[in-house]
């Protein structure tokens, strides 16, 4: 199939000029491999989609490493256009995106590399990666849909990951991991306590899932929000909280998950004060909490086949929230 492999791409590549005014991004067009390694994967890219982590690297805000000038973005949506000679688990015309972390493929992996910060990301019109940190993507949805799926949708799945049918749970904010995981939460039958900073996202988010109505505080007028968590939960606490702060909100979070609970810690949003962690232990331990980092390297798999599985998340449903008009 090699013969038939494009020789250049187009990309967006970060300039790494943090200067006031400098352009942050710049499109390139450089060589693709004239040849395939015998396990390597060439993708055409029909959709990207843009995280927060995008916009804080390329701002030059990320707290690990990344290459000089490297291509932006890691969630991607695209279609194999031909593959190595012993590549075994794609076919030409399969819709797959790259997982998030390329080293992190066992729990036994020591190696990381994040896509978009150790290495090359995914804003090019082809991509090729090794076949090993490849994962399929539904047929059924678009591929602005599908591009969703493996940041955010995977972070949202493995944040909510462990609690049952019934239980509560506190999303806070209303971003693109907080959206997803209200959509597979209520999916699934949980009970949501939305937090936002704004009145308004919070009355989208009711009138867009309807009954049962999501409990809703604003964190922003309510700095002591925890204390409402508890007062919804009738002092129990939440049974798992998508914790998006960071160590600006974390100790409150951990005061408002009832013991034994998860707090699931995807984000670092707020300020990262260490001041603000100083109960962080005597909490943990009071509350019996499970903190814990959320994406491991079966959950894209894992995602993608519960979403496509006619059932409570059918597809129709998916792709409802997933085009509910813009806040
Ligand atoms: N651990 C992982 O594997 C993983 C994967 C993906 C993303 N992340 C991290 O998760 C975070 C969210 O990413 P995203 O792509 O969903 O971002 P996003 O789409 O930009 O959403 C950000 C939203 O979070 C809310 N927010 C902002 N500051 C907050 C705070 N201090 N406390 C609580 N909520 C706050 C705001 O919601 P309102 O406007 O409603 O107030 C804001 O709109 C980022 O830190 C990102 O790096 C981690």
């Amino acid at each position: 199939m090699t013969n038939l492999l494009p020789t250049e791409r187009q990309a967006w590549r970060r300039t790494d000029d943090h200067s006031p005014g400098a352009a942050r991004l710049k499109l390139v067009t450089e060589p693709l491999p004239r040849e395939l390694a015998p396990t390597a994967v060439l993708i055409q890219v029909h959709a990207v989609s843009l995280n927060w982590r995008d916009a804080n690297i390329t701002n030059g805000g990320n707290p690990w490493p990344v290459i000089p000038n490297g291509i932006i973005c890691n969630d991607a949506a695209g279609e194999v256009l031909a593959i190595g000679q012993n590549v075994r688990r794609v076919r030409v015309g399969d819709r797959v995106a790259p997982t998030n972390d390329t080293e992190y493929l066992t729990h036994r992996s020591t190696g990381r590399s994040w896509v978009a910060a150790n290495e090359d990301g995914v804003l090019a019109t082809y991509i090729v990666y090794d076949e090993a940190v490849l994962g399929h993507l539904p047929t059924y949805l678009s591929w602005e849909s599908a591009a969703l799926i493996p940041c955010a949708g995977v972070t949202a799945w493995a944040a909510l990951k462990d609690v049952g049918i019934g239980k509560i749970v506190l999303i806070q904010g209303t971003g693109g991991v907080s959206s997803w995981a209200l959509k597979l939460a209520r999916a699934s039958g949980l009970k949501v306590i939305l937090t936002s900073s704004s009145d308004e996202k919070l009355e989208h988010m009711k009138k867009i899932f309807g009954a049962p109505e999501i409990q809703t505080i604003n964190y922003k007028t309510t700095p002591d929000w925890h204390e409402k968590v508890l007062k919804l939960t009738d002092g129990i606490g939440v049974d798992l909280v998508i914790e998006n702060g960071g160590a600006s909100s974390l100790v409150k979070s951990l005061k408002c998950t009832r013991r034994g609970g998860i707090v699931s810690q995807v984000g670092y949003l707020g300020k990262q004060q260490p001041d603000n962690l100083q109960e962080l232990v005597p909490t943990i331990i009071d509350r019996r909490v499970i903190l814990r980092q959320v994406t491991s390297e079966n959950d894209s798999a894992d995602v993608v086949t519960d979403i496509s599985f006619p059932g409570a998340l059918t597809a129709a449903r998916l792709n409802t929230w997933m085009t509910s008009p813009p806040l």
